[in-house]
């Protein structure tokens, strides 16, 4: 049984990854293409109730450490119990929120550092590493203004901007730490021109039909 593919999407808030998650997730559905869909943190019971202990703004004394070893806890839980027996067992799966995520707000919006978080992600994934990660490049101001707004529900949302331009130049830098599995993809035009791209994307690295 030859080893599964493993995509992720990133981005900042706002910039439409839902959107974009959805409309692969149709994609495959017309092309007969079976694939494992998920959300960090969560996608699985118990890293679903770390999730609500995280992103619950009533934390708000919650230590920038704590918050990157929940994260990661739940990312833990998700490897083991998910993502890794669906790997070895072919099947692509496909992940809105990973390891980059990490680094961008915790690493450098949090400012733990690269060293920290690299630590973390390496004992999370070990030989688990996405084989592509699509992140949708724009920045938090272009992102609100866009959508008309900002969402402002919970812990992470609630932060400043200036905390959510940090976290975009954090995923810059993780572009430069990894720039042949990050593909930086512009939102900006419609929703179906940045849909095309990531399909033309995946199939050229041929991990999709
Ligand atoms: P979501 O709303 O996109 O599902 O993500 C939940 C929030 O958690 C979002 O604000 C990004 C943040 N987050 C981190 O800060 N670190 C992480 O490692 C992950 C996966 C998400």
């Amino acid at each position: 049984m030859s080893r599964g593919k493993f995509i992720t999407f990133e981005g900042c808030e706002g910039v439409g990854k839902s959107t974009q998650v959805n409309l692969l997730k149709e994609y495959l559905n017309k092309t007969n293409q079976k694939a494992m869909f998920l959300r960090e943190p969560g996608g699985n019971a118990l890293s679903e109730k770390i999730r609500k202990i995280i992103l619950d703004p009533v934390n708000s004394e919650m230590h920038s450490l704590c918050e990157a070893m929940l994260y990661s806890a739940a990312r833990a839980q998700l490897m083991e119990q998910v993502i890794v027996p669906a790997i070895e067992n072919g099947e692509l799966v496909i992940c809105d929120r990973f390891i980059d995520s990490t680094m961008a707000y915790q690493g450098f919006a949090r400012d733990l550092g690269v060293k920290t978080i690299t630590s973390l992600n390496e004992i999370v994934c070990g030989d688990y590493m996405p084989d592509v990660t699509i992140f949708l490049d724009l920045p938090p101001d272009e992102a609100f203004k866009r959508k008309g707004g900002r969402d402002e529900g919970d812990r992470m949302e609630l932060q400043s901007l200036d905390f959510h331009k940090k976290v975009y130049a954090g995923y810059k830098k993780a572009v430069d730490m990894y720039p042949n599995r990050i593909v930086c993809i512009s939102p900006r035009g419609n929703k179906f021109e940045t849909h095309n791209s990531i399909i033309r994307n995946l199939q050229a690295r041929g991990i999709i039909k």
